[in-house]
């Protein structure tokens, strides 16, 4: 009969503990991996969706529904950021394809040039979401764009969704962000992403142009580039614009939407 008060029974007693925890965490870790990669998956079509306005906010579907919509409507594509071109290689799969990771990989990404929105590295290959109508018509009604970038309090990522002209904001979310609920954290109401809608981001020069400001703005066809900044939340409205501005310019998305516009891509 082993004796309980020795240290040896204590100590060998500790380690099947931890042996056993260790054996339940592995297994969990390893039996739910699939599951998790599912629910990222059908997490970021559903954003897609959103951005593109295929989905309302208050909408419920099921992960089926969504991914079938997804399939009938989007085309998941990469791009070479700097020189805007597809990727054509087939070397990465766009549909598995983490770009979060990817630009914290020395062997896929580089340093990004100094910007406001405070983007430290980018990845060589871009996401981009082709959306069409889904009746089977080729024609590429408006293109969805990851963007990130520093809020007041960690990294903001989100989805833009331009619109074939390469200039129209046709939706916009945050899914993602650390701001603070009630204030920086109303970029994730969709009822302040709805501002955004309709402006234009680029000016006649085709340079990046839409701006929050304090006050009201004009509705989108009066007022195209200024959106009203959430009131007490003024750094994080302007982390947004920023944001936007850095991934729609030529260190971003600038090179894609230029082709993207006239009509060599998409
Ligand atoms: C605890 C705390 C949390 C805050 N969180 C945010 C935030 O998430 N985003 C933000 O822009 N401002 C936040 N602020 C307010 C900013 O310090 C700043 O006052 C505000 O951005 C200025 O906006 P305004 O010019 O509309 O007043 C926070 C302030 C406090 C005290």
């Amino acid at each position: 009969m082993a004796d309980r008060e020795s240290t040896r029974y204590t100590i060998g007693f500790a380690a099947v503990v931890c042996v056993v925890c260790a054996l339940v965490v592995a297994v969990a870790a390893v039996g739910l991996r699939s599951q998790q990669e599912a629910n990222a998956l059908a997490f970021r079509q559903k954003n897609v969706l959103l951005a593109a306005g295929l989905v309302e906010p208050d909408e419920t579907r099921s992960d089926r529904e969504l991914e079938q919509l997804f399939d009938r409507h989007v085309e998941t594509r990469l791009v070479e950021l700097e020189s805007g071109r597809y990727e054509e290689g087939g070397r990465i799969d766009p549909r598995t394809y983490n770009q979060r990771r990817a630009r914290n990989d020395p062997a896929l990404s580089r340093a990004a040039p100094p910007n406001e929105a405070k983007v430290a590295r980018l990845p060589t290959y871009g996401g981009v979401f082709l959306i069409r109508d889904g009746t089977g018509d080729k024609t590429v009604r408006q293109v969805v764009l990851p963007i990130e970038g520093i809020g007041m309090w960690g990294t903001i990522y989100g989805l833009l969704a331009v619109d074939r002209d390469g200039k129209t904001i046709r939706g916009l979310t945050f899914y993602d962000q650390k701001e603070t609920p009630g204030l920086g954290g109303e970029i994730s109401n969709p009822k302040w992403q709805a501002l955004w809608v309709g402006r234009h981001a680029f000016d006649a020069n085709w340079t990046p142009k839409l701006t929050v400001i304090k006050g009201r703005a004009g509705p989108p066809e009066q007022d195209p580039h200024r959106v009203d900044a959430i009131s007490g939340a003024t750094i994080t409205s302007n982390a947004v614009s920023r944001l936007i501005g850095f991934w729609l310019s030529d260190a971003g998305y600038g090179p894609y939407l230029r082709r993207f516009r006239e009509g060599g891509n998409g």
